[in-house]
């Protein structure tokens, strides 16, 4: 009889062990075989660390809102703001007006349907002419949370995981609203749907549209989808409906371009013989990152004089100033004019 009693316990032993065992070994395999895992833990670290600093506290998060909570980022260190973006007065005073004001005067709005924040605002233009720099001053300047969504934290292999991320984001612009959602180079993740699409990919899309028609029967709700792109063509006509507001950022005009310049060189030390009006009158066809990369060109030229100067042993006196500080001479007209030969606009325009 204790012979049966030993053997019933030790059949019970082993099936236990066997199935604690089979769990874990289970479980290792799948962590194993899931690459995204990592990254999803870390990211999830990183959202936390980032929610305390910029005083979410107390929010409950989901597991996927806090995957899509690292692309978060803290309006205040935010470094741009209007007074950086220079020629595009209009664009940014018609910002301000229909998305700003609405946001930050809520209770004049409350009441009507028609005048409340548009919930979709689309850049479009060509590349380096200020569109990811406006979205970015209009959440500094509007006191919004910013989610700058990486469309490959959207992604996930396993089947179904694309779709409750997205819906992660929707509620988790909710709960930290006013937000605004910003989806930079949008055409490549809301392009036009066609066959080819995985079946994931083309569902992920249709809930992404449904729930961002979500945000639109709310009137008081303020997140703000922005998109940036720079070919409008390929965006998914359904897309566009839903961003009725949208803004042309186009190539800069001379006197943009002169504002460009202004706004770029105002911390550098400049020659006198430099012209602003003659360099914005032969930069016809440059954005402006084109302008700011003749800038650099220029700058770069300066610092090449400083370097040969200090490795020359007989010209040891100019390289430092009276407070022996290196010495680098001001930016010349001629630095610039060179810079302009070595940088054509189709070069900086195909960044
Ligand atoms: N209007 C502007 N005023 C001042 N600087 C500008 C302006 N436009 C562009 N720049 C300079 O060019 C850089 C690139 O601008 P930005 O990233 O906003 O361009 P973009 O339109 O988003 O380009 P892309 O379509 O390639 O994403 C900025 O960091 C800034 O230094
Ligand atoms: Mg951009």
């Amino acid at each position: 009889m204790p012979d049966n009693r030993a053997r019933y316990v030790a059949t019970i032993l082993q099936a236990f062990i066997l199935g604690a065992v089979t769990y874990y070994g289970v479980k290792w395999l799948m962590d194993a075989m899931d690459p995204t895992k990592k990254n999803r833990l870390a990211a999830q670290k990183q959202a936390q660390k980032l929610l305390k600093k910029i005083g979410i506290e107390g929010v409950k998060l989901s597991e996927y809102e806090l995957t899509v909570a690292a692309d978060i980022v803290d309006p205040l260190i935010l470094p741009i703001t209007w007074k950086d973006i220079g020629g595009l007065r209009e664009t940014i005073e018609e910002i301000k007006e229909s998305v700003i004001f609405p946001i930050q005067q809520k209770d004049i709005f409350k009441n009507s349907t028609l005048l409340s924040a548009p919930k979709g605002v689309l850049l479009h233009g060509p590349p380096g002419c200020g569109k990811t720099m406006i979205a970015k001053a209009t959440a500094k300047e509007a006191g919004c949370r910013f989610i700058n969504l990486q469309v490959s934290s959207l992604t996930d292999k396993w089947y179904g995981e694309s779709q409750k991320l997205a819906a992660a984001v929707f509620s988790l612009a909710v709960k930290l609203q006013p937000c605004i959602i910003f989806i930079d180079e949008i055409d490549s993740f809301l392009r036009m749907r066609d066959k080819s699409d995985h079946e994931a990919t083309a569902m992920m899309k249709a809930q992404f549209m449904s729930l961002w028609d979500g945000l639109m029967t709310d009137s008081t709700c303020q997140v703000v989808v922005m998109g940036a792109t720079n070919r409008p063509q390929d965006v998914d006509k359904a897309i566009l409906r839903r961003m009725p507001c949208s803004f042309h950022v186009g190539l800069p005009d001379a006197e943009q371009r002169k504002d460009i310049l202004k706004i770029i060189l105002k911390k550098e030390k400049l020659n006198d013989d430099v012209d602003l009006d003659k360099l914005a009158t032969l930069t016809e066809g440059y954005s402006g990152s084109g302008l700011k990369e003749i800038c650099r060109v220029a700058a770069m030229s300066c610092v090449r004089d400083y370097v040969k100067k200090k490795n020359n042993p007989q010209m040891q006196d100019s390289i430092q100033d009276e407070n022996g500080q290196p010495h680098i001479r001001p930016i010349e007209m001629d630095d610039l004019l060179l810079a302009l030969e070595k940088c054509k606009p189709s070069a900086t325009l195909q960044r």
